[in-house]
């Protein structure tokens, strides 16, 4: 398909402007000398809403769908840390909305939950082990907010239905227009992956427009079976609503492209090998990754360019998704780390 065939088919589902522009694409010119690969960053860390991020994009999709339906208010549920869950609130105040976040964990007014409170969202703590099992608290608050004459809609944890995974795919054309603009042809493009929605869009959008680029989705902790199965549902369900082939990603390629390993212990374990990493791309690169997602991600990025599973001279593309309200959420624990 082509880029302006792609474009214009996005363009047809109901959207609404979130991000300032075009995230910029900059050189790492310290890592690259450093590793022997040119190495790029997609600053998705710079959308432009609350702390930025790459719920921004999936949310221009999801909130175009709930004034498309008319509906007064949005649920999601995530982590107290969820980048997610501030970024709905945002999306949702800013266009009128209310925002109902139904969260776990340790409830303490800092990072993202801080964040959350002075925009002035509903906040609802639940005692769970996974996001997973919030998604009946969800509907139950859903049902009561039905009773009382509201009109709600649901948003997945993550933002990961086909739907906010259009925006991802919207991502994987620009990355495409801003590569041939710069001349520039990637080997491989790089992102965190958890709920699935990210790695599906920029992975369906690649192998729609450029196939010869690898699109790798590093895990940061779920386990690999779930995220293989989420990630697998929603190319099907992104390529029913795209009405493209639903067998585009094979099973076998969908494997070879999830990477695992640098989970570090599970979904959230904050540790002390990415607290060093994020000083270390602080000090050279003069941005920073955050506990959860990137510092993760970008750990296994590295891993595998010194393992050369990534070879010399590769052109990469890493994908800054954001998550910056982690490292306040987290404060006493880094802090402890440095
Ligand atoms: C900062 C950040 N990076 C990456 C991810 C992972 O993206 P996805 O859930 O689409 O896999 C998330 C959300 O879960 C996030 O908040």
């Amino acid at each position: 398909m082509l880029l302006t065939d792609l474009k214009q088919k996005l363009d047809s589902f109901p959207h609404v402007n979130l991000l300032w522009g075009a995230t910029p694409i900059v050189r790492a010119e310290n890592l690259s000398k450093e590793t022997g690969v040119e190495l790029y960053i997609k600053r998705d860390d710079l959308t432009g809403l609350a702390l930025g991020g790459n719920k921004t994009r999936k949310l221009e999709f999801i909130m175009g769908e709930a004034l498309d339906k008319r509906c007064d208010t949005v649920i999601t549920a995530g982590a107290v840390h969820s980048n997610h869950a501030l970024q709905t609130a945002a999306a949702a105040k800013k266009l009128g909305l209310d925002a109902v976040l139904v969260l776990r964990g340790k409830e303490e007014n800092k990072g993202n939950l801080l964040m959350d409170r002075i925009i002035d969202a509903e906040i609802r703590v639940y005692d769970a082990e996974t996001s997973r099992e919030l998604k009946s608290y969800m509907e139950e608050i859903a049902d009561e907010l039905a009773e009382k004459g509201k009109k709600p809609l649901i948003i997945p944890v993550g933002g990961s239905n086909p739907t906010g995974v259009l925006g991802y795919l919207k991502a994987a054309a620009e990355i495409v227009e801003q590569s041939n603009s710069m001349g520039l042809d990637f080997d491989y493009v790089v992102s965190p992956s958890s709920s699935g929605g990210t790695q599906t869009g920029i992975l369906l959008g690649l192998k729609i427009l450029k196939p010869k680029i690898k699109a790798l989705g590093i895990g940061v902790g779920d386990p690999r079976d779930e995220l293989l199965n989420d990630v697998a549902t929603l190319i099907k369900e992104t390529a029913k609503i795209l009405n493209i082939d639903e067998g585009i990603v094979s099973r076998d390629e969908l494997e070879a492209c999830t990477i695992d390993g640098y989970g570090f212990g599970g979904y959230g374990t904050i540790v002390k090998e990415v607290i060093d990493l994020i000083k270390y791309i602080a000090r050279q690169e003069g941005f920073y990754l955050d506990p959860v997602y990137t510092g993760k991600s970008f750990y296994g990025l590295m891993d595998m360019i010194r393992k050369q599973v990534i070879p010399q001279d590769s052109k990469v593309l890493f994908v800054h998704t954001g998550g910056l309200g982690g490292v306040f959420q987290y404060e006493d624990i880094i802090a402890d780390m440095l």
